[in-house]
Parts: structure tokens; C-alpha cells; sequence
């Protein structure tokens, strides 16, 4: 035992063990359910202990403030963001993905400057040009792979007090230098925020490069099984506290309930498990793509010449995941037969599900931007996103093979 105690956790074990509760009252082996909206107090004199966070047997009052199977949920990704540092680290579970990035952003960088990525997740990328600027908070753009650039912007910029990065950028799987900008970021006293979904901490701990805060949607590869709408939020303990962000989450409410708590518990069961498979099926689905003719370009972060290998070799871990995204010659034409004729892939936006979602951005979630837009944020006519599942890679090669012929 003394031996185990000593030995270095693993995703594996901290994953497969995830719904194990903590201190039970029934001994349950799996966490229940703590289906309530509300905790009882025995006494008065419990209740106002509690609130004026005196010492209290009471340890809940609302589930909007927290609650015993959302908590599991939060630690164990904490546990997991921040297996290779030092500092305790901390989680708190939402909604969706988009409430914990909008509660994160509207917490670190209340009416100031955000330098943010250019490429980012739609609706991020929506909420930061339209949303954001309502509440005083002014953004600006950046390629983080022109480190020149974000130095500059950092210094002729002394208000900006927020960085915002994706570790692997969507749809063109840029990866950047999180630890070069979290240095120059802290050098200006900006704080570093990374979405790290399409990485997940399989393959990449912001945490461990000094970033401050990294955010997820866990609807995404640490549910896997596509049953909820989550996201959480991490941090080295006592951040939280230092921008008040319980106070921000408490007020905008965008906590997730019990039961998206408990599905991602089950999903992290096997999430170890499955990112392996990912991985694997991952390079076999690119290696088909490489050589196929009606395709002229494939953005995966485990090509050989991809732009940002260095980076790459130093920052990822565990292999390279399973989001491809490609181009084929045809273009929207070429997009919209192919999402017509695959039959064993799914034809559904999101990722990171077990089995196998593309889909058309052109014709699908990117339609009504006009088209100039798209293809500045790198969405071209003919880009195919590929999450490649777990299911028998030759089984999905076959079908794209057949889609795409
Ligand atoms: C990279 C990334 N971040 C955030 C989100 C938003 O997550 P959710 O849909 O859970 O709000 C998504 C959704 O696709 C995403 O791909």
C-alpha cells in the first residue's frame, strides 16, 4: 500500500476510479445522484454558521453553490489537468462549455483588453467580436504563433489583461507555444486562458506550462458518449478565490446540474481507454487520407509536416488524438457529396464522441457566414472536420473511401 501511495498517479487510475465518492454516508461504491436542489440544516445556529463560513457540520445550502456529485465531477478534472504539477488544483463544472469560457472571461478581464487567438471556437470567437465589447472589454486579435507579435501587442498594450488561447486550434490544429506566451503574458501581469477540449489532459496540461486557467467542454472526448452538455474550468487552488470566479459562477448560475455531473463521471471511467483508441484509429484514418487524390490538404497535429511540429514535440503527449480536418479539390460542391453519401460516420457537428462525427462547416454550421469570413478564419469551401471514433478504423476508412470516390 505504502508502495502504491508513493508511486505517481495516472490518468488511467484517477479515470477508471472516478465515480468513486469520497465519504459516502452508505458506503455506495459508485457516486449517487445527489438529485436536489436544496440541503436541509438542522438547526438555525447550522444554517448561520454556514453562511458566514464559520466551522459548520453542514457542508451544502443550494445546488446553484454546489453540490456533493457536481464536486466529484470538478475534483477529478482538477486531479486530472493538474497531474504533473506541484500545486493542488481546483475544478468547477457548468453547464456547457460556453458558460464556463464566458464566466471565466467575464471574471479575468472585467472592462479590460483580451488578446485572443484568431482562430477560435465559433461561438467563442461570436461572444468575444459581439458580446464582450457590451461589457467594456475590448479584444484583440492574434496569430499566438508569431510570438513577435504577441510581445508587441503585450507591450504596447498594458491594459490588456487577459490572454485567451486554444491548445489545438479548430479547424486548422495550429498548436502555440503555451509556455513561451504565458511568460510574456506574466511579464505584462496578463493572465493566461486555455481551451483545452480538443487536447483534453491526455495530450496536453496548460496548466503545466503555466497557464492560469483552462477551460473545457466536457461535452466533448471527457463525456465521450455524447449524453450531456458540460464544461469546466481549472486552476491552481486559491485562483478561484483570487478573481472571485465562485462568486461568478454563483450569480450567472451556469452550474451543471447532478445528473450531467454524474454522466461525465461515467464517462471518465473509460476515458483513458478510449483516448488510446482514439489515437490510434486517428493516425490510420490520416495515413488514408495522405494518399487519397480528391484531397489536397490534411490538418492533423501528428503530420510529419505540420507547421507547428516542433511545438508539438515538446508540448503534446500520448500520441495526437483523433480531430482531422481536410480540404478536398472540389470544394463546397465536393463538401456537400460527401456529407450525402458517408454511412457510417455520423453527419453531426461536435467531437470527441466514441464513435465516428463529420461534418461540412461550409454547408452546415458555417452557412450563413458569408463566405469571405469563412475563409478568413480559415474555413474553406472544401474543409471536412473529422472526430474520428473508437469504432474499427477500417470500418471508418472504408467509408470515407466510398464517400469519397
Ligand atoms: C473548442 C471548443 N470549445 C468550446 C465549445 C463549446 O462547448 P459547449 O457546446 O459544451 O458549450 C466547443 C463546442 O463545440 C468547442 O469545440
Amino acid at each position: 500500500m505504502e508502495m502504491l501511495l508513493k508511486q505517481k498517479k495516472t490518468l488511467e487510475s484517477i479515470c477508471a476510479r472516478a465515480d468513486h465518492p469520497r465519504n459516502d454516508p452508505y458506503g455506495s461504491h459508485v457516486m449517487p445522484i445527489y438529485q436536489t436542489s436544496t440541503f436541509t440544516f438542522k438547526n438555525a445556529e447550522e444554517g448561520r454558521r454556514f453562511f458566514a463560513h464559520e466551522d459548520s457540520s453542514a457542508t451544502h445550502s443550494y445546488s446553484r453553490l454546489g453540490n456533493p456529485t457536481v464536486e466529484l465531477a470538478e475534483q477529478i478534472i482538477a486531479d486530472m489537468e493538474g497531474l504533473d504539477i506541484s500545486e493542488k488544483t481546483e475544478g468547477m463544472l457548468f453547464g456547457s462549455g460556453m458558460a464556463a469560457i464566458t464566466t471565466g472571461i467575464m471574471a479575468l478581464a472585467p472592462g479590460k483588453k483580451i488578446l485572443a487567438q484568431e482562430t477560435l471556437y465559433g461561438c467563442t470567437s461570436q461572444f468575444l467580436q459581439e458580446n464582450a465589447p457590451r461589457f467594456n472589454i475590448e479584444v484583440m486579435n492574434i496569430n499566438p504563433n508569431d510570438l513577435d507579435a504577441v510581445e508587441n501587442a503585450l507591450k504596447n498594450h498594458d491594459d490588456i489583461s487577459l490572454v485567451y488561447l486554444e491548445s489545438i486550434a479548430n479547424p486548422t490544429m495550429r498548436v502555440c507555444d503555451i509556455e513561451q506566451i504565458t511568460k510574456l503574458a506574466h511579464k505584462s501581469g496578463a493572465f493566461v486562458m486555455v481551451d483545452n477540449t480538443f487536447a483534453t489532459p491526455w495530450h496536453m496540461r496548460p496548466l503545466n506550462r503555466g497557464a492560469d486557467l483552462v477551460a473545457h467542454s466536457t461535452t466533448k472526448y471527457l463525456n465521450g458518449h455524447g449524453t450531456l452538455i458540460g464544461g469546466a474550468l481549472v486552476a491552481r487552488k486559491g485562483f478561484f478565490d483570487h478573481c472571485d470566479l465562485k462568486t461568478y459562477r454563483k450569480n450567472f448560475g451556469g452550474i451543471a446540474g447532478p445528473f450531467e455531473a454524474w454522466l461525465t463521471l461515467m464517462g471518465l471511467k473509460t476515458f483513458a481507454l478510449r483516448m488510446k483508441q482514439h489515437n490510434i484509429n486517428g493516425k490510420k484514418v490520416a495515413e488514408f487520407l495522405y494518399n487519397h487524390p480528391k484531397i489536397s490538404q490534411i490538418w492533423y497535429t501528428g503530420s510529419a509536416n505540420h507547421p507547428d511540429s516542433e511545438i508539438i514535440k515538446t508540448q503534446m503527449i500520448n500520441g495526437y488524438g483523433g480531430m482531422i480536418s481536410f480540404e478536398l479539390h472540389g470544394g463546397l460542391e465536393a463538401g456537400i457529396k460527401v456529407m450525402n453519401r458517408v454511412k457510417f460516420a455520423s453527419l453531426a457537428v461536435s467531437l470527441g464522441t466514441v464513435d465516428t462525427l463529420i461534418q461540412h462547416p461550409a454547408s452546415m454550421t458555417h452557412a450563413i457566414v458569408k463566405p469571405e469570413i469563412r475563409e478568413s478564419a480559415g474555413i474553406t469551401d472544401g474543409l471536412i472536420r473529422l472526430s474520428v471514433g473508437i469504432e474499427s478504423a477500417e470500418d471508418i476508412i472504408a467509408d470515407l473511401n466510398q464517400a469519397l470516390q
